[in-house]
């Protein structure tokens, strides 16, 4: 079955019918979903959430553009709920210089903050990373190098920089944007990406594929993303949903 590796049900978008659509996930095929928290409030509501549904997991941290206000306190919050069966990763954490708050030395910061945490708690790392290329690897090579796994969220770089990451050991996240017409640079590194690397993930309510661009998403649209990646790697549909459901569990910690 399919594996959203990355969601965001917390988000206000769902408050309307959040119950009734994650009821009806099991029932169209997606198998697991795992939550992404991105700042303190939604370490909470992620919490909440993956404890009120079993195909649920969630994974704690806090976004860069959400760093700022971060104290000690908030990481020995999410410390002290790592442990928990249903908590499998901490993200999503990086940089992202797209926007020019928080300066990027707090962002850095927090970034290293929190992979010194994952490596103290044993999970995995979801990485948010965008117009950050050279300073995300920098950091991940000085301070994650062969110490833990990830998934690269959204890929968004060249396919040079993808064998970096490939190199390190890192999955990557392929979402809706691989079906969207300019999504050149991104089709070129998939192409290059074995499939054994490669996780489905919405970043729901964001980036919906295409034909339903620009509309909220959902889990329920990941068999676009799907088909466009079993055209893109000449393979099958099912071999893509059974891939990347395998690497899901594996970087995840779930039985296989
Ligand atoms: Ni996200």
């Amino acid at each position: 079955m399919i594996f959203d590796t990355h969601a965001h049900y917390d988000d206000e978008a769902f408050d309307e019918d959040r119950d009734s659509l994650l009821a009806s996930l099991p029932g169209a095929g997606i198998g697991h979903v795992v939550n992404v928290a991105a700042s303190m409030d939604s370490c909470h509501t992620t919490w909440e959430l993956i404890h009120r549904y079993d195909f649920m997991y969630g994974a704690l941290g806090v976004h860069p553009s959400e760093t700022a206000g971060l104290t000690e306190a908030d990481m020995e919050f999410i410390k002290a709920h790592a442990s928990d069966d249903k908590v499998v990763a901490i993200g999503e954490i990086g940089l992202d210089y797209y926007w020019p708050e928080p300066e990027k030395e707090i962002q850095k910061k927090w970034f290293v903050r929190q992979l010194a945490l994952a490596k103290e708690v044993k999970l995995p790392v979801i990485i948010h990373s965008r117009d950050a290329s050279k300073d995300t690897l920098d950091i991940l090579q000085r301070e994650y190098a062969g110490q833990g796994e990830g998934i690269i969220h959204c890929y968004s770089y060249s396919k040079e920089t993808a064998k970096d990451y490939l190199d390190m050991g890192f999955y990557f996240g392929i979402g809706g944007v691989i079906t969207f017409a300019n999504a050149k640079k991104l089709k070129e590194a998939v192409e290059m990406i074995p499939l054994s690397s490669i996780v489905l993930e919405t970043d729901c309510p964001y980036l919906s594929p295409v034909p339903n661009r620009g509309k909220r998403n959902s889990s329920l649209h990941l068999p676009y993303v799907v088909s466009a990646l079993a055209e893109l790697k000449g393979v099958s549909e099912e071999e893509v949903i059974g891939t990347t459901e395998e690497n899901a569990k594996k970087i995840y910690g779930l039985p296989l």
